[in-house]
């Protein structure tokens, strides 16, 4: 078991996250150690797993990169102190103003999912007298194996140039005077527990490097993307992911030149378990069939329970519950909807008004997904090193 601070819940209100700095820190010197054993890896954080400023002036200190998906995040890690010539910048549907920010910062890579897009990025540099850098993000067409809603590496996923049209892209890039192309950029999906995927990805990425220096195109960065799961099963016994073999899988199977740069772009697993999502139980409901625990958390504080069926431990932090006998809950949020349900049959120390639990491993995709459905405040932050 984790030492909450329940003493500091006590004094809060709730719906609020947690954060355990000090776990943040520990897993960020565990991946930097894990990455330094080559010295072409260079990670990016995916700055869409939370983007709050505290959390993203830690992780810039620590020597990450930022992965942004949309001009806010462009501009809130930029606040947060990263330089612009480690930010990369992905996503389907760059608009003309966000291409235009990055541009004026002459960031480090846009990441170009289609000729279209291209066509834009190399007008506004044109216009604007600058030159993009563009890796195109390529669709390998590998089954990541994880919930479809997040996965992205398959042929019916919008994202990424699907394979057969990517010599079209780089010989479209060939009279292009506002585009620099200097990279691949692949990402599979998100939340992967098996390594197998990441094998075959990379088997797929030595055939294109090979096949394309055939035809005389030279890569100087290849972009492996993001993805490496966290163990949500067991947030206490696994709170660092296995951050060694995720690298030294890349290092033994990608065949890359002592000159290109790999990428990796990791958000889950440098935030997931440094967060909680702290609620009060407000309500015991018996129904004929069920027992619902009723907390003041919702669906709006915490979605990925309701869009991906995902199940977070539910961990009761007040301070008599060994004296308490368990029983079975589903964990129920008050929004106006069936689907927000934190968990069925969980069972928990016999719940009463009042009492405060932790739902673990939401640091990622949990504070940064809550929207204000039902009209509701957003859940706002604490800090163990407040
Ligand atoms: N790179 C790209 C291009 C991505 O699309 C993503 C995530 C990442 C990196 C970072 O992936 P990570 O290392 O965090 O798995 N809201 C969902 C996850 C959506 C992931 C979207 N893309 C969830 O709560 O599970």
């Amino acid at each position: 078991m984790s030492t909450l601070p329940y003493e500091l819940f006590k004094a809060s209100s709730t719906p609020v996250y947690y954060y355990d700095i000090e776990l943040l820190q520990r897993t960020l010197e565990s991946l930097v150690k894990a990455a330094s054993i080559d010295h072409r890896f260079k990670v990016h954080y995916a700055v869409k797993a939370n983007a709050r400023p505290e959390i993203l002036r830690i992780i810039q200190a620590a020597g990450l990169g930022a992965d942004c998906v949309s001009g806010g995040e462009i501009k809130e890690a930029l606040t947060a102190g990263f330089q612009a010539d480690r930010i990369v910048f992905a996503g389907v549907g760059k608009t003309d103003r966000e291409i235009m920010l990055g541009l004026s910062h002459d960031i480090e890579c846009f990441n170009v999912e289609s000729t279209a897009e291209l066509t834009v990025i190399n007008d506004l540099a044109l216009k604007t007298g600058t030159v993009a850098n563009i890796a195109f993000r390529v669709n390998p067409e590998i089954d990541a194996h994880t919930h479809r809603y997040i996965t992205t590496g398959l042929s019916e996923n919008k994202f990424g140039i699907a394979m057969s049209q990517l010599d079209e892209a780089i010989d479209m890039t060939h009279g292009m005077k506002g585009i620099n192309l200097v990279g691949l950029h692949f990402h599979i999906g998100s939340q992967l527990t098996q390594l197998d995927s990441y094998r075959l990805l990379c088997d797929r990425i030595n055939e294109l490097v090979d096949r394309y220096r055939k035809k005389g195109v030279e890569f100087r960065l290849i972009n492996v993307g993001g993805g490496l799961g966290i163990d949500y099963d067991n947030p206490d016994g696994t709170p660092i992911p296995d951050f060694r073999s995720y690298f030294n899988l890349f290092k033994d199977s990608l065949y890359l030149d002592n000159n290109q740069e790999i990428h990796f772009e990791l958000g889950r697993a440098v935030v997931a378990q440094c967060g909680s999502l702290i609620t009060r139980v407000l309500y015991i409901k018996e129904t004929p069939t069920r027992r619902f625990a009723i907390v003041d958390a919702g669906m709006t504080d915490l979605i990925r329970p309701a869009l991906y069926q995902a199940h977070h431990v539910i961990q009761s932090v007040s301070d008599d519950i060994c004296e308490r006998p368990v029983m079975t809950y589903d964990v129920v949020g008050p929004i106006c909807e069936s689907s927000d349900v934190f968990a069925t049959d969980e069972s928990l120390p016999e719940l009463r008004r009042g009492d405060i639990l932790a739902i673990r491993s939401a640091g990622a995709y949990g504070e940064i997904m809550a929207s204000q459905y039902n009209l509701r405040k957003l859940p706002g932050a604490i800090f163990n090193n407040q």
